[in-house]
C-alpha cells in the first residue's frame, strides 16, 4: 500500500527524473541508519551458483544502479545479489534525452540510455565504500560508444582488470541495443575472440589476486534457435561461468498501439516476460546443465519468478518489476523463492 502511494507520486515525474531522484534518495538513506526503514524480515533460501554462495536467489538487474551508488540500500531491501553497471572505461553521457519511457498500460519500459555512467574508477570507489555487504556484488562491464566495435575487447579487458578485486562476479554485457554494433559481439568470430581474451585475462587475474571471480555473459532475447545453439556452444567451449538471459528486446508486437510503443530502444517489463522465459527454456536445453543461467525479463510476481526457475534459471533478477511493484516484490520473492 505504501509503495502504491509512493509510486503515484514518483510517476508524476518524467521517467528519468523519477529515476535520478530515487537513486539520489537511496544513495543517501543507504549510508545512514535510516536504511533500516527499507529492510525486510524475509530470510531467503541460500543457493550456491558459479562457486559462489548467494544468500538468496533474487538479484537486482544491471542498469538501475549504473554507478554502484546505492548498494547499502539494495542489500537492506533484501536482495541476495546486486549487479551494478553497465560501466565503461571512461565516463560517458549516453544518448540525448528523452531516452526512458514508461509503457504504463502494459507495465513495460522502453529505454535507449546508451550506457550513461561515471566510468569504472568511480564505480570501484563506490563498491569499496559499501558498509553492509550482506549480498554479492556483480559488476557489469561494457565498452565506450566511441571505441570502435573491432577494438571493443580492449574496453572489456580494461574494465575487467579494474573491477576484478572488488567483484563477486563480472557480467559481460554484449547485448545492449543502445550502443551501435554491440550485439554483433554475440556471434561468430567476434564472440570467440572476445571470450578467449577475457578467459585468458581472468586466469592471469586469478593468479595475481589469489581468487577466482566468475565471468557471466549477458545476452539478448532477439536470437533465432540456431543462434542460441551457437552462442551456448561458444560459452561451453570457452569455459564461461554463467549466462545472464535476457537483456531488453527490440520486439514491439506486445505493445502495439500503446503510447510510446514506437520509441527506439530496448523493451523490458511484463511485455518481455513470455519471450524471455521461452528463450531461457531453449538456452537451458542447449546448455544441458553445463553452466548456470541467471534469468531476467519481466519478472513481476512470484509466479513469474517460478516460471523462470522452471524454464532453467538458477537465479533471477528484476528491474522493471521493481519500478512497478517496488520493495514489496523483493520481499515476496526473497521470502518464497527456493
Ligand atoms: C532503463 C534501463 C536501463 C538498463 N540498463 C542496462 C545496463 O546498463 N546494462 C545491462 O546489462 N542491462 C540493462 N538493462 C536491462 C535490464 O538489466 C534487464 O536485463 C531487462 O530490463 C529485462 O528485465 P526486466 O524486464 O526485469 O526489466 C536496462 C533496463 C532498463 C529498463
Amino acid at each position: 500500500m505504501y509503495y502504491n502511494l509512493a509510486r503515484s507520486l514518483i510517476f508524476t515525474q518524467d521517467a528519468e527524473r523519477a529515476h535520478d531522484l530515487t537513486i539520489g534518495m537511496l544513495k543517501r538513506v543507504g549510508k545512514t541508519p535510516l536504511r533500516k526503514l527499507l529492510s525486510t524480515s524475509a530470510a531467503g533460501y541460500p543457493k550456491s551458483v558459479m562457486g559462489l554462495n548467494f544468500p538468496n536467489p533474487v538479484g537486482l538487474a544491471a542498469g538501475l544502479d549504473k554507478n554502484g551508488e546505492c548498494l547499502d540500500a539494495w542489500f537492506a531491501m533484501g536482495f541476495g545479489f546486486v549487479e551494478v553497471g553497465t560501466v565503461t572505461p571512461r565516463p560517458q553521457d549516453g544518448n540525448p534525452q528523452p531516452r526512458l519511457f514508461r509503457i504504463l498500460e502494459a507495465e513495460g519500459i522502453i529505454n535507449r540510455m546508451g550506457f550513461n555512467n561515471k566510468g569504472v574508477d568511480y564505480l570501484v570507489e563506490q563498491v569499496k565504500q559499501v558498509k553492509n555487504r550482506t549480498g554479492l556484488v556483480g559488476i557489469n562491464i561494457g565498452k565506450n560508444k566511441d571505441t570502435p566495435v573491432e577494438n571493443g575487447k580492449d574496453d572489456y579487458v580494461i574494465c575487467l582488470d579494474k573491477v576484478y578485486a572488488h567483484a563477486d562476479y563480472v557480467a559481460v554485457n554484449i547485448s545492449s541495443p543502445n550502443t551501435p554494433g554491440l550485439r554483433s559481439l554475440q556471434y561468430g568470430e567476434a564472440l570467440d575472440d572476445l571470450l578467449a581474451s577475457l578467459k585468458s585475462r581472468q586466469a592471469e587475474l586469478a593468479e595475481q589476486h589469489g581468487k577466482q571471480v566468475p565471468l557471466a555473459v549477458k545476452i539478448a532475447p532477439d536470437m533465432s534457435d540456431d543462434e542460441i545453439a551457437q552462442t551456448a556452444d561458444a560459452f561451453v567451449r570457452h569455459g564461461i561461468d554463467g549466462v545472464i538471459a535476457t537483456n531488453t528486446t527490440l520486439e514491439r508486437d506486445m505493445i502495439k498501439g500503446l503510447p510510446h510503443c514506437d520509441e527506439t530502444g530496448g523493451l523490458s517489463g511484463k511485455p518481455l516476460q513470455t519471450q524471455s522465459t521461452a528463450f531461457i527454456a531453449k538456452l537451458a536445453k542447449e546448455l544441458n546443465g553445463q553452466l548456470p543461467i541467471i534469468g531476467v525479463g519481466g519478472i513481476d510476481s512470484l509466479q513469474a519468478a517460478q516460471d523462470k526457475r522452471q524454464a532453467g534459471a538458477d537465479l533471477v533478477q528484476i528491474y522493471s518489476g521493481f519500478i512497478y511493484k517496488g520493495p514489496p516484490l523483493v520481499h515476496e520473492l526473497v521470502q518464497n523463492l527456493q
